[in-house]
């Protein structure tokens, strides 16, 4: 039986990624590792939690001892690390917990596998899941490759570029066979209500204002969340040691028109007056060095692997809306911070 060790997998994305795995490989055990941060949150994940192939370890990444001490019991055979500070409003007001969590953590991380592995680094992996942010904004043409340089404009976007930077030097440096993936946004089910489409939906039900940041005039690439796991299940299994593949929707959106989509959506699905939601539309101060515009050319993982999107966007907008008003528990829970207790529950 293989070990594999998920890192963040009680957040949004790295829920999905557990649940695909723990799912799909039975034949795997699955140690999912979470501090359980504001953003981690069990309630995402308790479908599985009582599958015999899966393991929940509550514990920080940054804690040097108690990471090396990890691998040394378990010994694992493959790590799929995504465990990050992950919001860039939070990373704003307070870079250095972005740098304790994205870069030392990973350098905890890379470290004990390295050393864990060295004596036969044959069948091992080392996945490390990252931004498109990295590469910084694009103007009005073009799209990020593997190949575009690095160029962060956030302290989030910073210390993922430095991770990501780590992680190609120990390939290069230690011989750490390692797989990297840079990915757009995300959007799906169990998705922290402070991201702009779980936010606007819940203040949307809510009748509370949509603060959008400028003109709206900023552009995003929108994936939906179970086709990143797809991917980063793909990479993992048939990408190439020691390479980078893009991940993204071919699906550009600029802000204001996703919001304007979201509110008309909403407005059926609530049975209110045509432009009720947009009435809510409030434009607020902008971010501070506000990224103009991501757009990823995953070409390369398409080609290479096969892989593309297997919903369209308004498919996947469908689903997630409809999850999460046929979900007003879990966003009450998150609102409210109660979800917090669940782990008590469930692990004390
Ligand atoms: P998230 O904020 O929803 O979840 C992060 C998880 O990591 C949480 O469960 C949290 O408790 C855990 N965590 C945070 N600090 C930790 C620490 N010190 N030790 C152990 N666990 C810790 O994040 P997400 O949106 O699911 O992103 C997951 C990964 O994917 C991140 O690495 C992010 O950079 C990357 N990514 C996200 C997106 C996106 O659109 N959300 C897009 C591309 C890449
Ligand atoms: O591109 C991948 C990245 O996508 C990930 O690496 C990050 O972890 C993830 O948080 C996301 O970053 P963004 O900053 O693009 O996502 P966010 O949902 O915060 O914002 C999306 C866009 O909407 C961005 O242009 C800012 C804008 N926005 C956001 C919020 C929360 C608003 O206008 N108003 C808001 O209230």
């Amino acid at each position: 039986m293989k070990k594999i060790l998920i890192t963040g997998g009680a957040g949004f994305i790295g829920s999905h990624v557990v649940r695909h795995f723990v799912n799909k490989y039975p034949d795997y055990q699955i140690f999912n590792l979470d501090a359980l941060t504001y953003a981690g949150n069990l309630e995402n994940i308790k479908d599985i939690e009582s599958k015999s192939n899966y393991t929940f370890v509550k514990g920080d990444i940054v804690d040097e001892v108690f990471i090396n001490e990890l691998f040394v019991t378990h010994n694992f055979d493959g790590v799929l690390h995504l465990a990050a500070e992950s919001h860039v409003d939070r990373s704003i007001e307070d870079p250095l917990a972005f740098v304790k969590t994205n870069v030392i953590g990973t350098m905890n991380l890379l470290n004990a596998a390295k050393n864990q592995w060295k004596a036969n680094f044959g069948g091992k992996r080392f996945y490390h899941i990252s931004t498109d942010e990295v590469y910084g904004s694009l103007g009005a043409e073009g799209l990020f490759t593997e190949t575009t340089p690095y160029d962060p404009n956030s302290p989030y976007s910073a210390s993922k570029a430095s991770s990501d930077h780590f992680v190609r030097a120990y390939g290069e440096t230690y011989g750490l066979p390692y797989v990297l993936t840079n990915c757009s946004n995300n959007y799906g089910s169990y998705h922290f209500p402070e991201k702009l489409i779980p936010l606007f939906i819940n203040n949307i039900i809510n009748n509370k204002p949509l603060p959008v940041y400028g003109d709206g005039n900023y552009t995003r690439d929108w994936l939906f969340v179970e086709d990143h796991a797809i991917a980063i299940d793909l990479v993992f299994h048939q990408g190439k040691n020691h390479e980078t593949y893009n991940i993204g929707g071919f699906n550009e959106w600029k802000n204001i028109d996703l919001v304007r989509l979201l509110c008309k959506i909403m407005d059926q699905k609530l049975e209110r007056e045509p432009g009720t939601s947009q009435n809510l539309i409030t434009y607020v101060k902008d971010r501070p060095g506000h990224d103009l515009r991501y757009a990823i050319d995953a070409s390369k993982i398409n080609k290479e692997l096969g892989w593309k999107p297997s919903v369209t966007f308004e498919q996947g907008l469908e689903k997630t809306i409809n999850w999460y008003l046929n979900n007003g528990e879990w966003l009450q829970n998150v609102t409210s911070g109660s979800y917090k207790e669940y782990y008590e529950k469930q692990y004390s």
